[in-house]
């Protein structure tokens, strides 16, 4: 069972997708992080002129299985750096190959990210898209930041959300779309809890559908 799970930043995607692979005992990939690590390891030359090869090099020689700094790869910064690097195509084509083999192992795999219900895994069997407020997504990502003990400026940080959202709509090589047959998910008023509920009654209900229940 394949489980697609996209949407913009600090929807709760990551969170709802760590929990469906629980309940369904999957394995999970953020693909997100992918994209983080390729934009962490242009950290010290943001604005070089070889940006794009740069980022090239690092997404054909990531090694997906050792991710490293997780603290470094979620800060907001490097989420700027990542919607950088994924507007390159040669850089999204370097990393769809890993995403596919995760997808498909055998007994299948939830992944989470953008792009997964309509260019990594179109055939999902369960397709879910996370919207929620743009100022809730804000505060969400805030809490998050604020509990590992980091300062949080509110406005810069709704900005950063906001300039990656509309870098990763405009991105020409995405798919940052829902799919048609993806099932939209609002989490504005849901908790961590009440969101995974109704996303296991979602994938139940399209399992036993495709099953002719
Ligand atoms: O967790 P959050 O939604 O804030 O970000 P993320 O999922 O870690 O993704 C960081 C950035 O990577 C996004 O803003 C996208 O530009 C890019 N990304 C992508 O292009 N395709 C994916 N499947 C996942 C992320
Ligand atoms: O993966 P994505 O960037 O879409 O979001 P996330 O990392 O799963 O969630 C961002 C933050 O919002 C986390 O600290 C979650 O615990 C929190 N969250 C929430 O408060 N309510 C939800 N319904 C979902 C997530």
């Amino acid at each position: 069972m394949i489980i697609a799970v996209d949407g913009p930043a600090a929807s709760g995607k990551g969170t709802l997708a760590a929990g469906l692979a629980r309940h369904y005992q999957l394995p999970h990939l953020d693909t997100g992080l992918l994209y983080r690590a390729v934009g962490w390891a242009l950290r010290d030359e943001p604005d070089g002129p070889d940006f794009e090869a740069k980022a090239i090099a690092a997404a054909q020689r990531l090694d997906a299985a050792h991710l490293g700094n997780l603290e470094a790869l979620t800060s907001a910064n490097t989420g700027i750096l990542a919607s950088r690097v994924a507007v390159i195509g040669e850089v999204r084509v370097a990393m769809r190959q890993y995403q596919r083999e995760f997808a498909r192992q055998p007994g299948g795999a939830v992944l989470d990210g953008r792009d997964i219900g309509t260019v990594i895994c179109p055939d999902a069997d369960a397709k879910l898209f996370i919207v929620a407020d743009s100022k809730v997504r804000m505060e969400r990502r805030a809490r998050q930041l604020e509990l590992r003990g980091l300062p949080v400026d509110r406005y810069a940080l709704y900005h950063q959300i906001e300039e990656r959202d509309a870098r990763d709509m405009a991105n020409p090589h995405g798919g940052f779309y829902k799919a048609d047959d993806a099932h939209l998910l609002d989490t504005t008023l849901l908790d961590i809890e009440a969101s995974l509920r109704a996303a296991i009654a979602i994938v139940d209900g399209t399992m036993a559908r495709k099953a002719g229940l």
